[in-house]
């Protein structure tokens, strides 16, 4: 009688299972793979050798070896999913240490601290500037309705001056009623009023702010831009007060070479109305291509009240007179810092903000 292969059969399971329980690395598993579960394992011989078996008695050593391959098979991926969990721990480990690594690295060179961008640090100049001349600072709303932004400033519907200004309009309530401003003038209204109210008259006040025009954005113009208003109303006041604080405002913030000039124009709420330029800071008046070789630059709006927009606020025109005036912040930085294009103020290239740190 011969000896049947599987004799050992156990004892090979068994060195079998051992040897897969000192695998510790998932290299090691896959190196050692061909050896305990592949061709080269002893199970593949002795498969092999059942050959030479009477039929009946390979029927049955066949089941035999089936079933230690199932386990062995079993304890194999059972051991390669400990493996995998453990590499993706130490993987996840060896990311952890990384973050730490970069954390240390900030302690060593510390982050630089932000700054105010250009827009907002000019809005502050210039609000310093008129604190300085004896103006409060005041705000008011973004989005306004027609009766604010247009009507009481003397822009009744289908005026041909709302041509002047570009609308966006606010999906809300009846069509074209809501407005996103188009200019920081109909907050002039929303103090006059309040001041009526409140038996709160004179006014001296700058109003910053942002404003909105379905502008195509370009060199000198964005949609979304910055403008300060201002607004005077109390007893006497004549137009060389405005020419006055026009000309004071322009030598405290642009410097004492640049100068200003008061230029006949139309605006419905003011009468009469000038558009207000200043020396071109780029050639100090000498004519460029910026100002056209004018010497000049348009700046803003100005005027004295309109007797229609001291009514519709409720202002006696007999008692009070004022003026009032609006220019861009960002043009004003735009000309300080001699800023070719605009579009600049809004990229965030943090080597163009870097620059106004
Ligand atoms: N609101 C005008 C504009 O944006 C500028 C302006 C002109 C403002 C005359 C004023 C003013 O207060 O009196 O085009």
């Amino acid at each position: 009688m011969t000896t049947s292969p599987l004799a050992e059969l156990s004892a090979h399971a068994a060195s079998l299972l051992a040897r897969i329980d000192e695998v510790t690395t998932l290299a090691e598993l896959t190196q050692q793979e061909p050896h305990i579960v592949g061709k080269r394992s002893i199970l593949s011989a002795l498969q092999k050798s059942l050959g030479g078996l009477a039929p009946e008695e390979r029927k049955a050593a066949g089941a035999q070896l089936q079933e230690v391959r199932r386990r062995i098979d079993e304890a194999f991926a059972a051991r390669r999913g400990v493996l995998e969990a453990l590499a993706r721990a130490q993987a996840l480990e060896a990311d952890r240490l990384d973050l730490g690594d970069v954390v240390v690295t900030q302690v060593r060179v510390p982050l630089a601290a932000g700054h105010p961008g250009i827009v907002a640090a000019t809005q502050r100049q210039l609000e310093d500037v008129f604190v300085a001349m004896g103006f409060v600072v005041a705000d008011g709303p973004e989005v306004e309705s027609d009766w604010y932004n247009f009507e009481a400033l003397n822009i009744p519907p289908a005026h041909p001056a709302r041509g002047m200004w570009d609308t966006f309009y606010v999906d809300l309530g009846e069509p074209e009623t809501v407005v996103l401003r188009t200019h920081t003038s109909p907050t002039q209204i929303h103090l006059m009023e309040r001041a009526v109210l409140e038996g709160a008259l004179p006014i001296h006040s700058v109003m910053p702010g942002r404003c909105y025009r379905r502008d195509t954005p370009d060199a000198r113009h964005l949609a979304a831009f910055h403008q300060i208003e201002g607004l005077v109303v109390d007893r006497g006041i004549a137009f060389a007060d405005l020419a006055g604080v026009i000309e004071t405002f322009t030598h405290a913030y642009f410097g004492p070479d640049i100068s200003s000039r008061l230029r006949p124009a139309y605006f419905p709420f003011t009468e009469p109305s000038a558009e207000f330029e200043i020396t071109c800071t780029i050639c100090r008046g000498q004519g460029c291509r910026t100002c056209s070789q004018t010497g000049w630059i348009e700046l803003g709006g100005c005027g004295m009240l309109d007797p229609a927009v001291l009514e519709a606020v409720g202002v006696d025109g007999d008692e009070w007179s004022g003026f009032a005036f609006g220019f861009g912040i960002d043009r004003c930085a735009q000309m300080r810092h001699q800023i070719a294009d605009m579009r600049a103020l809004i990229d965030n290239d943090v080597r163009f903000l870097r620059q106004f740190s």
